[in-house]
C-alpha cells in the first residue's frame, strides 16, 4: 500500500514536471515588415531580439523585396525586438517590448511587428571663412522650397555642425542665421 502511494506520488510529480517544462517550450514566429513610402534598401536593415537583460537572442536582415522579417521563438518570456539600420535612417518605432507568454501575446497570435521609415538624416557645416570649423550657436533651418515655412530648426554645435533628422527625399533649401553675423553661403 505504501509502495503503491509512493509510486503515485512518483508519478503525479513526474506528470507535473512534464507539463510546466512543456509549457516553457514553444515554437512561434515573431514576424513584422519595416515600411517605408520612399525606396529605401531593406537589406540593409537589421531586426535583432534581446532578452530584457540586453542579451542579443537572434538577428535577421529584413527581405530585400517587402521588409519582411521573422525571428522564432522557443521561449516564454520578456525581450525586446529592436530595428539596427543604418546610420541615420530614423523609424518608429526603434524599439518594441514582447511579453511572450504562448497565449497573448502578438507573435503567438500572429500579429505583425511594423517599424516605419520615418526619414534620413541631413547634415551639414556652417564655416567660417576660410577654415574647416565654423561658430556654434547659428540658426539653421530647413524648409521644403518654396513653401517659406520652417520644417525644421536646429543650432550649430561647436565647430559649426547641424544635423536635421526624418527628412523624407524631397526639395528642400537650408537657411542659416544669426543675430550678429553675415552669413553668405550655406551647403550640404
Ligand atoms: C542593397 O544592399 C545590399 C547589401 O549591401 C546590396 O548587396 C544590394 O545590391 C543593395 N540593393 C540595391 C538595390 O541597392
Amino acid at each position: 500500500m505504501m509502495v503503491a502511494v509512493l509510486q503515485l506520488a512518483a508519478a503525479v510529480s513526474a506528470l507535473c514536471w512534464g507539463w510546466s517544462r512543456g509549457s516553457d517550450d514553444i515554437v512561434v514566429g515573431c514576424g513584422g515588415f519595416v515600411k517605408s513610402e520612399v525606396d529605401i534598401n531593406y537589406s540593409l536593415i537589421e531586426i535583432k531580439l534581446y532578452t530584457k537583460q540586453g542579451t542579443l537572442k537572434y538577428q535577421t536582415d529584413c527581405a530585400p523585396n517587402n521588409g519582411y522579417f521573422m525571428i522564432p521563438l522557443y521561449d516564454k518570456g520578456d525581450f525586446v525586438l529592436k530595428i539596427e539600420p543604418p546610420l541615420g535612417w530614423s523609424f518608429e518605432p526603434t524599439s518594441v517590448p514582447l511579453h511572450v507568454d504562448g497565449v497573448n501575446d502578438i507573435c503567438t497570435k500572429g500579429g505583425d511587428v511594423n517599424f516605419v521609415f520615418t526619414g534620413f538624416m541631413v547634415n551639414g557645416k556652417v564655416l567660417s571663412r576660410n577654415q574647416n570649423l565654423g561658430p556654434g550657436g547659428v540658426q539653421v533651418a530647413l524648409r521644403r522650397t518654396g513653401s517659406g515655412v520652417n520644417f525644421q530648426t536646429t543650432v550649430t554645435q561647436t565647430g559649426g555642425k547641424f544635423a536635421f533628422y526624418k527628412v523624407l527625399p524631397g526639395d528642400y533649401e537650408i537657411i542659416a542665421s544669426h543675430q550678429n553675423w553675415v552669413l553668405k553661403e550655406v551647403f550640404l
